[in-house]
């Protein structure tokens, strides 16, 4: 996820999008640019860095003089961060510069197509295409090569572009990445986010998909796709500026809860092209990936969890052994070896000190290393041999949720490689597999409803000192981070149990009104998540289940029950664990703690 911004009208430029920009670094902060018409040409200044490396370098935006200009402080997505990958991206001739935020899809391809017609590519992004694109088509009408371009490009985009020989203007398009358009009397202004804008305005018209804006000092036009010319209502944003910058959610927290439709749909779908899975990055390829005799998974906290789930899957699906390890558990316990082992770190962060020592450990002994991670350019990324990026945008709040929700998100997607390549699911099976996976970001979305329900809940257990979670198979998995989740921002101690193992001591610790949260996801299962269930209730317990649509009869069971929309067996987690999220949010809420930076915990630890 990025931050872009453009202005046109009476004022300098430079410093209102310099401003703007300081106002969206939470979508994006590991490069930032700005270009502006002079009068004559258009400057630009971008480097890698903070926000405040390009402010000191064009003192506030001092040195560029222009009253029209675009903005971009990136989250790169395709392209470590770098100067020449950062943002705006001028064509060769100077004549045109695009910003952009979203993920291009079909870049690779559209990219070929463009180095045969003789385009010269600088950078590493998906953007440069749109840039060099928009010179194939620009025969002196803005709208129309805009048009063009957005018939041919696949994936997210909110756009700002500069034509230098429409100076007066300034343009934006937008699908899926969102985009609004500010107008104020100091003049008119472009953004991914209402931040960047409530300093000049509060007055805002909401991009849609495949419209097209075209501002000037003294006025707006909208357009559509085929050029009609749209009458769009302008909207009055009531927020104040700090709700403004979480997007009008309360926390960050909340909002990165709302973004994991988001963050796995675009994990997911560059990677699922026509019937298969295609992972160009995993670098490996058929016989390599039927070489793979073993695979160990190493990470920390909420990634280590989302390893639990990818061992269940991964053996489940394309049966190979898994063995899944806490980073600094790893990296001093002298592991044993074996030819054909592929180790996978996953990271959110990219920078977690154990998950890069086992990472260094295990290369250390020849094997072959895939990160899965958030953060590109990171330290975990640039060591792996090969690096599979989560495309969940940057995380903000310390309790992870939507970096969570790629990660095991990107374990799917690697299972059903691994399967496939492996045949150890037939083609049915795969497809089958394939449109589940391709449902659970419109299932998540479902599951926020439950926000409500999930408040009115946790509100009951606000003086609660002590929780269980207790699920079987990929269960425990999803009992482990919601575990984690109600601990780490409400300090209620909790314990994830792996339901079968509760009666081997611990279930002496329940007593009456312990809650007891027992996932039961797992059909094949069911029979002993209940007699689990019974067994806690007969010592006292209060059971919040989290089970499947249909599977009605555990209500004979448990005191509370949240229904999670059908899906396969594997993926449950995706699903299940959106209202134990929601649970320790609200849990933490009504505490009145700070959800966002909780105490003694830091978003990346990066000491041992
Ligand atoms: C997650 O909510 C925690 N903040 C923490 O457990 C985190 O998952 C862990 O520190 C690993 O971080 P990483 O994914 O950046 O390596």
């Amino acid at each position: 996820m990025c931050g872009i911004v453009g202005y046109v009208g009476e004022n300098q430029a430079a410093p209102i999008l310099l401003d703007g920009l300081s106002k969206l670094e939470y979508r994006g902060y590991d490069s930032a640019g700005i270009a502006i018409y002079d009068g004559e040409k258009i400057e630009m200044q971008k480097v890698m860095g903070r926000l405040k490396v390009l402010e000191e370098q064009t003192h506030g935006g001092q040195t560029m003089p222009g009253t029209l200009g675009i903005g971009h402080t990136r989250w790169a997505t395709h392209g470590c961060p770098s100067d020449t990958n950062a943002h705006p991206h001028f064509n060769k001739e100077h004549t045109i510069v695009v910003v952009h935020n979203g993920i291009i899809e079909n870049y690779g391809k559209l990219k070929h197509k463009l180095v045969q017609k003789g385009y010269q590519f600088l950078s590493e992004t998906d953007t440069e295409v749109l840039v060099h694109l928009l010179t194939e088509y620009y025969k002196g009408d803005p709208i129309s090569a805009i048009e063009q371009v957005m018939r041919r490009v696949e994936g997210s985009y909110a756009l700002g572009i500069m034509f230098l020989d429409h100076p007066h203007h300034i343009y934006a398009a937008r699908k899926d990445s969102p985009l609004i358009v500010g107008e104020s009397s100091m003049g008119n202004l472009i953004a991914s986010d209402v931040p960047a804008v409530l300093k000049y305005t509060r007055s805002v018209f909401y991009m849609e998909n495949e419209e097209i804006a075209c501002l000037s000092k003294e006025n707006i036009r909208f357009y559509n796709i085929d050029g009609d010319e749209l009458k769009k209502e302008s909207s009055v944003i009531e927020w104040d500026i700090d709700a403004a910058e979480k997007g009008g959610y309360e926390h960050f927290m909340l909002k990165e809860i709302y973004e994991q439709p988001k963050s796995v749909r675009d994990t997911i779908n560059p990677r699922l092209k026509d019937d298969n899975v295609v992972i160009e990055e995993l670098g490996m390829s058929d016989d390599e990936i039927r070489g793979v005799k073993k695979i160990t998974i190493v990470a920390c906290g909420s990634a280590y969890h989302a390893g639990m789930t990818g061992k269940y899957v991964l053996e489940g699906m394309a049966r190979i052994p898994v063995e899944v390890d806490l980073a600094s558990e790893f990296r001093y316990r002298n592991p044993i070896y074996e030819e054909g082992t592929l180790a996978v770190i996953i990271s959110q962060s990219g920078e977690t000190a154990d998950s890069l020592a086992a990472l260094r450990e295990a290369k250390k002994h020849g094997v072959r290393v895939l990160g899965i991670v958030n953060v590109v350019g990171s330290s975990i990324a640039r060591e792996a041999d090969n690096v599979m990026y989560t495309w969940a945008g940057p995380e903000i709040s310390v309790a992870t949720t939507k970096a969570y929700s790629a990660q095991i998100a990107a374990l799917y997607l690697l299972a059903l490689k691994f399967a496939k390549v492996r045949e150890t699911v037939t083609q049915e099976e795969f497809l089958t597999l394939k449109n589940d996976l391709e449902q659970l970001p419109e299932q998540i979305e479902t599951l926020l409803g439950l926000k409500e329900k999930i408040q009115r809940f946790a509100n009951r257990y606000l003086a609660a000192n002590h929780m269980f979670f207790i699920g079987r198979g990929v269960d425990y998995a999803i009992a482990l981070e919601g575990s984690l989740k109600l601990k780490e921002i409400s300090y209620v101690h909790s314990e994830a149990y792996a339901a079968g193992e509760l009666k081997h001591g611990t279930i002496s610790l329940i007593e009456d009104g312990t809650l007891v949260v027992a996932v039961a996801t797992q059909e094949r299962l069911y029979p002993k998540s209940i007699s689990n269930i019974v067994e806690v209730k007969t010592r006292g317990a209060f059971v919040m289940a989290v089970t499947n649509f249909g599977h009605k009869e555990i209500e004979k069971t448990a005191d509370y029950v949240i229904y999670i929309p059908k899906t396969s067996s594997y993926f449950t987690n995706s699903l299940a664990i959106i209202p134990l999220q929601l649970f320790g949010y609200y849990v933490s809420l009504g505490k009145g703690l700070d959800v966002d930076k909780p105490r003694n915990l830091a978003k990346s630890v990066t000491v041992e």
